[in-house]
């Protein structure tokens, strides 16, 4: 099977190619830097452009399914600006690869996008699951409505779509943990915030074979991709205080600092979302990491 991939080259995407390439798939993909095009057995990439209405049709050819990932990062600082392309790069890619669909012959079947746990409010009470009517009301919740809405456009073209709510992604050498780690590796390591705050989180090994589960199984619908065991903010930085044999030498960090320091974009280490891994367990989807111990030992070792 042929499948395309925008945001091929990033994080979640490097490992999703690899894996899939592993299982026999076929990976043509889209990347708006020209210097990433590589095309090896199996694995083609081309330009595309949604800011300059720039594609190259050549990539939907044969193509049964899309994982659109594409988006720019959200860690980067909250300004006007940055908001704007987390916004467009999103929202705006989304839009045109609907209207490429809508114009082009294709033999598309299914979209599995990435979404994210953002779209829930924050809560050290509520369990999120994909039907809760519990939205954010600050610039995530917006996104991820706006992001997700365009996403589902695919259906009126016949399209089955798939979306996974993303939660904490955990890897050995990028996304959250490395910045985890540095400030206790470093002895200015600390609890952020109220320490009970919810982390929902997942390893990327299984975000990357939930995607796979996605295409094989046919998936439609929104499923959060989190593990079934949340841990708190003090639990994670304990285990990983443990697990790196390191004192914790500061006092809690309280969340009016890290308001201070860090403005809006606080809300990514101090809201709490405790998210239901329920759906996606009953379609059959069994967790390689469920919980943080196994996880952080895979991880860390
Ligand atoms: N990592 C997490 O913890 C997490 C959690 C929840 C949701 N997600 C979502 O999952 C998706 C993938 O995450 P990731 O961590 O792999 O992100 P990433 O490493 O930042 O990669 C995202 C990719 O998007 C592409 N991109 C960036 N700006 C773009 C633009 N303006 N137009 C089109 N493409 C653009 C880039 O590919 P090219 O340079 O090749 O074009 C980049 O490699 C994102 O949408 C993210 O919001 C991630």
């Amino acid at each position: 099977m042929k499948i395309l991939i925008t945001g091929a080259t990033g994080f979640i995407g490097s490992a999703l190619t690899s894996y899939l390439l592993s299982k026999g798939y076929v990976v043509n993909y889209l990347t708006t830097d020209r210097a990433k095009i590589k095309d090896a057995i199996r694995y083609h990439g081309f330009y595309w452009n949604p800011a300059k209405s720039a594609f190259d049709s050549e990539a939907l050819v044969g193509v049964e399914v899309i994982i659109h990932l594409a988006g720019s990062s959200i860690s980067k600082r909250w300004t006007a600006k940055n908001k704007e392309e987390m916004t467009s790069s999103r929202v705006d890619s989304t839009r045109f690869l609907y209207q490429i669909l809508e114009a082009q012959k294709h033999e598309v079947k299914q979209v599995v996008a990435a979404s994210a746990i953002g779209i829930y409010r924050d809560s050290l009470t509520e369990i999120h699951r994909e039907d809760s009517a519990a939205v954010d009301s600050g610039f995530l919740g917006d996104l991820v409505q706006l992001w997700e809405a365009e996403n589902r456009r695919f259906e009126q073209l016949g399209i089955d779509v798939c979306l996974f709510r993303i939660g904490m992604v955990l890897s050995k050498n990028n996304g959250a943990l490395p910045e985890l780690i540095k400030p206790i590796n470093r002895y200015y390591g600390a609890v952020l915030g109220s320490g009970v705050q919810i982390h929902s989180w997942i390893h990327r090994e299984d975000l990357v074979y939930l995607f796979e589960f996605a295409i094989s199984h046919q998936l439609k619908g929104v499923y959060n991709a989190v593990t079934p065991h949340p841990v708190t903010q003090r639990e994670l930085v304990y285990d990983l205080k443990k697990i790196l044999k390191k004192p914790l030498l500061l006092p809690r960090i309280p969340a009016v600092l890290l308001k201070l320091v860090l403005g809006e974009q606080h809300v990514l280490v101090t809201a709490s979302q405790r998210v239901s891994a329920d759906k996606i367990l009953k379609e059959g989807y069994e967790f390689k990491f469920p919980e943080m111990g196994k996880a952080l030992a895979n991880l860390l070792k």
